[in-house]
């Protein structure tokens, strides 16, 4: 806890580090009460910092000096200053060595940062300033340095012994203990730095890479958990292949290992050769996890692998460029994704996701740019902005250079910053150079926050044959900065004539049509494009796979809308349109709900769904992506003032309408393909996920008719079902159903089989905390006195609390404030255990101002009452008091 008003730091003070650290040999001896850490620092002068032998600070927090030596000299109390923060040194040479001993706490570290115990395992999570509860050092990614690491720990309950690069000794050591060192020979900054510890089993494979070396491939679980390694495993398998063929990359040590904790902060963690994860992050088998967790554990197994080169080779200089990584390793991970399954899906989920989210973040008192220029608490900008924009950064840089010059710009910055730490404008300047492009406008997606709007509006010609699109970009303000200078936004686009097919496409100034989909880059406030030879006046198909990350908004039509749905040649702009669609007929309901007016769906709404649903030529997923309503966080980011309960209450009422309306096609389809799942054993592959998807999104439909044998059908798939997916979906449609002895019997049921399994009691969690039926707030703090809840375990909190802060709007937003009582006194707990979990459940306050002035105090008040509760953490420090301000 803090001691002193946390400090803001700026990006513009960035500064050289005064000192290097050519070499790091660590010793850890684990005990169960204490842990004794020796760090041996191989130091030297930075020579870009000029002459002179200034002090020599490094970070350490919560640690309990023993010893310390500089040379072979063992300073007196009077020869250094050490306090809450820092250990100051005063070298006396270009060149020297300091050797520190301290004694720290695993045992007692609920914070999960830096070294910690997770269950019976000893293991770290460094990134980003964790490294200096561990030992003193300069724990900063531009410091690099090789690393020798001996852990020594009682032999019987450790028997695995873990950190990063390579074994090169072991032994026996006294009293039942042993010991093992490993040698990393690359250089890494401390934030990579991992040690693991624990009686582990592991699954192991081999891969070999395209200069035919062979790697070992491990994943160590604890012993129960051996049997869901294999999709992980598969995975990463198919992460390395990928990296070779898409981007050139190859792996580059003799050994890469992934273990799964069951508490973590994140979902996972890249430290050189030793990847530590989530459980929730690797396991997964039939019977326990979903295909979303499927498909999750897929990706993040690759994003960390991935960062092997986005990350690691080349780091960052600053946590300022936390982007540098994280904004280019989930555009990787997403492009491995698209390619293993439906990239049109995936596509769809991404913008899906950032569109509700990220926008949100982007509007509310947290807003920053993909580069922040300050932040108070590091962790707390690990962000939607951070990492999901800055996806979409890269990936219009994709757009505007295309595949090919893409790919020879980031050749250009791997060669050229392999063992470095550099910032974005190096990322931008290699793209720039391989492709001889400035980009220096471009670079306004960096420094700039906010979620640009772009109003498109149209003109035809007829006696002309001209069609002209005019393109008004602005910014709205944002905490940082009101005044905001025009971004270079990629539209993709094409024209669609009578008949539904797409133009060529020629614009004013060519002699001949370019394709039927062109890239115009909107550059200034005011622009206008002219495309010739138009017989007739076509609709467009405008920002086609969202080539960037912006409001666009276009006057269409409803019928308009239709046409675009069934006619778009871009698959995410059919599925666009019917959002679109989707969100304006969902915007009448809530006026008339909130006028008290008998609500009326547009039966247009209901046809343009029927037909989807009776296309068969269609990807499955897609028809499951196409009959999902905007989610009611959607539709509450897109409205100036969120009306919580009217949002509800229109979304379920249209809900209720397509179910009545095309019953019998939802029947038809989820029958059939019930009838696949029962003979089909499972695999967790794109065509099957699709034919699930469908399957359960007709069945939650269906069940809001409440008919008899819609029951006895989500019965039979929850009893005879062989897989997650299908028996939550069951559990979930039981739970938010009216059929309470059901719904018990089930809840009951799937509990008794699962209590032994954390993660499948998180999913049961979830379900109950995200049913928006009365009595919610009720249910989840019952739950929270159920023997498999615990605050300590982060995905505890986030199964039962975010999933109710997070998706329940209507029971988290109970008019008298109960909910957000709730939630600031759980902030409030959890501020003395957990910092970094603290702060992220605290978002739903942050957004205050979306809500009716009545609302809007109780949260104010409740935001208050956390500021005054005491000593708080820098990282809700930061959150609050940026909220309030
Ligand atoms: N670098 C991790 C990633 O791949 C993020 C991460 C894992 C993290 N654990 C963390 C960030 C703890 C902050 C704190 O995205
Ligand atoms: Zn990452």
């Amino acid at each position: 806890m803090r001691t002193e008003q946390p400090k803001m730091i700026y990006l513009k003070d960035y500064q050289a580090p005064e000192y290097l650290i050519d070499e790091t040999h660590l010793t850890f001896e684990l005990h169960d009460d204490h842990t004794l850490v020796h760090a041996q620092l191989v130091m030297r002068r930075n020579p870009a910092r000029g002459a002179g032998l200034p002090p020599l600070v490094l970070d350490g927090q919560q640690l309990e000096l023993l010893s310390v030596s500089l040379g072979d000299v063992e300073l007196g109390a009077s020869d250094y200053q050490v306090d809450d923060s820092y250990l100051t040194l005063h070298p006396k040479a270009e060149a020297f060595t300091v050797d520190t001993s301290v004694r720290i706490h695993p045992e007692t570290n609920t914070a999960l940062e830096g070294l910690y115990k997770s269950g019976s395992m000893f293991c770290t999570q460094c990134e980003a300033e964790g490294f200096r509860k561990i030992t003193y050092y300069l724990d900063r990614p531009d410091v690099m340095s090789k690393f020798t690491t001996t852990v020594s720990a009682e032999q019987h309950s450790y028997p695995v012994l873990l950190s990063n690069g390579n074994p090169i000794a072991s032994g026996p050591g006294e009293d039942g203990r042993h010991w093992a060192t490993w040698e990393d020979p690359f250089m890494k900054p401390a934030y990579l730095f991992a040690l693991v510890a624990g009686d582990l089993w592991c699954v192991e494979d081999t891969f070999t890479t395209m200069s035919a070396r062979e790697v070992t491939l491990r994943i160590y679980v604890e012993p129960e958990n051996i049997d869901k390694c294999q999709h992980a495993m598969t995975s990463l398998k198919k992460s390395m292949r990928w990296d070779e063929e898409v981007y050139g990359r190859e792996y580059d040590l003799d050994i890469f290992m992934i273990v799964a904790v069951n508490d973590f902060n994140m979902g996972a963690m890249e430290n050189k050769g030793l990847n530590i994860f989530n459980s929730s992050a690797v396991l997964a088998r039939a019977e326990t996890a979903t295909d979303a967790a499927h498909q999750r554990v897929e990706a993040i197994v690759a994003h960390e692998y991935f960062h092997n080169w986005s990350g690691n080779r080349v780091t960052c200089r600053d946590w300022f460029q936390l982007s540098l990584k994280e904004g280019f390793t989930v555009y990787r991970d997403a492009g491995f994704s698209s390619d293993m399954n439906s990239a049109t899906v995936k596509r769809i989920q991404d913008v899906a996701y950032l569109r509700t989210h990220q926008f949100a973040e982007d509007a509310g008192p947290m807003a920053h740019a993909v580069r922040p220029d300050s932040f108070i608490e590091i962790s707390n900008f690990y962000t939607l902005t951070v990492y999901e924009k800055g996806a979409e950064v890269v990936g219009m840089i994709h757009t505007l250079l295309g595949a090919e010059g893409f790919r020879k710009g980031s050749d250009l910055y791997f060669e050229r910053h392999d063992g470095q730490a550099v910032t974005c404008d190096d990322f931008v300047k290699a793209m720039e150079d391989a492709n001889g492009v400035d980009l220096t406008q471009f670079k306004r997606w960096y420094s700039q926050a906010g979620t640009p709007r772009l109003q498109v509006t149209e003109a035809y010609d007829a006696a002309a044959k001209t069609y002209s699109l005019h393109f008004h970009q602005t910014c709205p303000a944002t905490p940082d900065k009101v005044e905001k200078l025009p971004f270079v936004i990629p539209v993709a686009l094409g024209l669609i004539d009578a008949h539904g097919n797409d133009l060529p496409l020629r614009l004013a100034g060519e002699t001949e049509a370019v394709g039927t989909t062109r890239v115009i880059s909107v550059t200034e406030e005011d622009q206008t494009f002219v495309f010739e030879g138009i017989e007739a006046k076509p609709l467009p198909s405008l920002l086609r796979g969202f080539s960037a990350p912006v409001k666009l908004s276009f006057d269409y039509d409803r019928d308009q809308l239709m046409v675009l749905m069934q006619h778009d040649s871009d698959g995410f702009n059919r599925w666009d349109a019917g959002q679109r669609l989707a969100v304006q007929c969902l915007q009448d309901l809530t006026q008339q709900y909130m006028q008290n007016s008998t609500m009326v769906l547009d039966p247009r709404l209901i046809t343009a769904l029927g037909t989807v649903l009776a296309d068969h030529s269609l990807d499955q997923a897609m028809v499951a992506e196409m009959l999902s309503l905007p989610s009611e966080a959607y539709l509450a980011e897109l409205s100036d003032r969120a009306e919580v309960d009217a949002i509800h209450a229109a979304r379920e009422f249209a809900r209720a309408q397509i179910a009545e309306h095309l019953y019998g096609a939802l029947w038809q389809r989820y029958q059939a393909n019930r009838a696949i799942s029962r003979d089909t054993a499972y695999i967790p592959e794109a065509e099957h996920f699709a034919r699930r998807a469908l399957q359960n999104i007709a069945l939650s439909y269906l069940m809001l008719t409440a008919k008899p044998e819609v029951l006895e059908a989500t019965l039979e798939q929850f009893d005879a079902c062989d897989n997650m997916t299908e028996r939550l979906t069951a559990l979930a449609v039981l739970v938010n159903s009216r059929f309470d002895a059901e719904k018990e019997k089930a809840l009951a049921t799937f509990a008794e089989h699962f209590k032994d399994n954390p993660l499948v009691m998180d999913q049961w969690f979830s379900v109950q905390a995200g049913s928006t039926l009365p009595g919610g707030l009720a249910r989840v703090k019952a739950l929270m006195q159920h023997p498999a809840f615990t605050l300590k375990n982060p995905n505890k909190v986030r199964a039962l609390i975010g999933a109710f802060a997070q998706q329940n709007l209507v029971n988290f937003h109970a008019v008298d404030g109960s909910g957000y009582r709730f939630l600031a006194d759980l902030v409030i707990e959890l501020n003395a255990l957990n910092p970094q979990i603290a702060s992220r459940q605290l978002s739903p306050l942050t957004r205050w101002r979306k809500y009716d002035p009545h609302r809007q105090a109780l949260m104010r008040g409740e935001l208050e009452r956390i500021l005054a509760s005491g000593a708080l953490s820098s990282d809700v420090y930061e959150v609050v008091s940026k909220s309030l301000a």
